[in-house]
């Protein structure tokens, strides 16, 4: 047997080894697709929306695992350090790109030490208090929240959630303090918000729209800069006098630095398939979460997009003073 002959035979077998995410054999088990936050909230209700559908695809199970704690970036930390087999992907919202403005030591670089394999969907937000609470319209809201100031207990799902930047932004742009109530995802935050144990949570259309259009909590607008168009009724902060507010979470995948390229191409290519799959897309437009356009749908739609926002955002947090070691 020629040398060249067996170096093909042994990658060929090396290929096949399960774990290894080789040309023919990956995925040759379940994949495991790590959610940030707690079960039943946004960021999880998308994973399993697209992970249900992408294993008609792969052949495979994803598996979602919910890794909580510190805003996101225990879950994003674990995916940097996890084996680069192809088997574990990650995925995140803006809280990818706002952590290195947040936290002055990060166990992890979102520059250097992933894969990137696509965004996904466009998310609104929206801005509630639970049900009883005393304000009727957006004008009669701010004016009590001005005059209760910390009195009044704003939720959110830890330094890096999307929750908690939208209240950072709220409180600076309107000029006050709440005292802050931090979960480990939204969906425990929207239950104390449902219980009444809180006063005020900004939470993503894809959580909320259930409860706005129940009627379980008040909502005083959304958070983008165009009227969303699943609740064309409710202004955006901005029309309601909060100049220059605009929140829209953006979410990628991504996974460990290293993981082969085959494993990339076809786990992007399962969730390619998976946004054109018309019951996700259904479920999506239910949710209020804009499929993003193709072009954003690979490897460079999302490398090219973190970058000007980690410089964004880092800008706005430096100017709020808000940080974490
Ligand atoms: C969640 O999935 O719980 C939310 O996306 C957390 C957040 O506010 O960032």
């Amino acid at each position: 047997m020629t040398t060249r002959r067996l170096a093909s035979l042994t990658l060929l077998a090396l290929a096949t080894l399960p774990g290894m995410a080789g040309a023919q054999a990956y995925p040759s088990k379940s994949i495991t697709l790590v959610v940030p936050f707690a079960a039943g909230g946004p960021t999880d209700v998308v994973a399993r929306t697209l992970g249900a559908a992408m294993q008609k695809t792969l052949g495979q199970t994803v598996v979602i695992e919910n890794k909580l704690g510190a805003g996101g970036t225990l879950a994003a930390g674990y995916v940097a350090k996890a084996a680069p087999d192809g088997y574990t992907f990650l995925i995140h919202h803006n809280g990818m790109a706002t952590a290195p403005g947040l936290y002055r030591k990060l166990a992890y670089n979102p520059l250097t030490d992933f894969e990137y394999v696509s965004q996904v969907v466009d998310v609104p937000m929206t801005f509630l208090a639970r049900k009883d609470f005393p304000a009727a319209t957006p004008p009669e809201m701010l004016a009590y929240v001005k005059a209760q100031g910390n009195k009044l207990t704003l939720a959110h799902a830890g330094l890096g959630a999307v929750s908690q930047l939208c209240g950072m932004l709220f409180q600076k742009t309107v000029g006050v303090e709440f005292t802050t109530v931090p979960y480990q995802g939204t969906a425990p935050a929207m239950n104390a918000l449902l219980g009444g144990q809180v006063d005020l949570l900004c939470d993503q259309t894809t959580q909320t729209v259930q409860h706005i259009k129940a009627g379980n909590v008040k909502f005083y607008g959304v958070t983008t800069r165009e009227r969303v168009k699943l609740l064309p009724d409710a202004p955006t902060l901005e029309e309601s006098g909060l100049k220059g507010f605009e929140v829209k979470v953006w979410h990628g995948i991504y996974a460990p630095k290293g993981t082969p390229t085959v494993a990339i191409d076809r786990f992007g290519a399962a969730l390619r398939t998976a946004l054109k799959d018309p019951a996700v897309m259904q479920r999506m437009t239910e949710l209020g979460a804009d499929i993003v356009p193709e072009s954003k749908q690979t490897p460079e739609g999302l490398r090219s997009w973190l970058k000007p926002e980690i410089d964004k955002w880092g800008a706005l947090i430096r100017s709020a003073g808000q940080y974490a070691d």
